[in-house]
């Protein structure tokens, strides 16, 4: 698990942690904070460098979009979901969980 400050996270601005060795899309959307796997399954791109549109999160390579609440893969190239991770928030702390 991994650990990060609340007021880290800017709306609509989705960045990349660490969590036991694997790479995480963080995204925060109003005061939800959602965690998908930060590699793209199309291919090899960082999708802590793409764009964030309401719940859509988009490829920066190709532009496939996925759901940032469930992983789905929403538009091609892509096909295959995003694994999701599990987010707590307590007070300021967000912690990311492997499911
Ligand atoms: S690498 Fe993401 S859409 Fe191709």
């Amino acid at each position: 698990m991994t650990s990060i400050p609340f007021d880290s996270l800017t709306a609509g601005k989705p960045q990349r942690i660490e969590v036991d060795g694997v790479g995480v899309c963080v995204a925060r959307v109003g005061d939800e904070v959602y965690a998908v796997a930060d590699i793209c399954t199309h291919s090899d791109a960082s999708l802590a460098e793409g764009e964030l549109n309401g719940f859509k999160l988009e490829c920066w390579l190709h532009g496939a979009e996925f759901d940032i609440r469930d992983g789905a893969a929403l538009t091609p190239p892509a096909t295959i979901a995003l694994e999701t991770f599990s987010v707590a928030r307590s007070g300021d702390t967000v912690t990311v969980t492997k499911n």
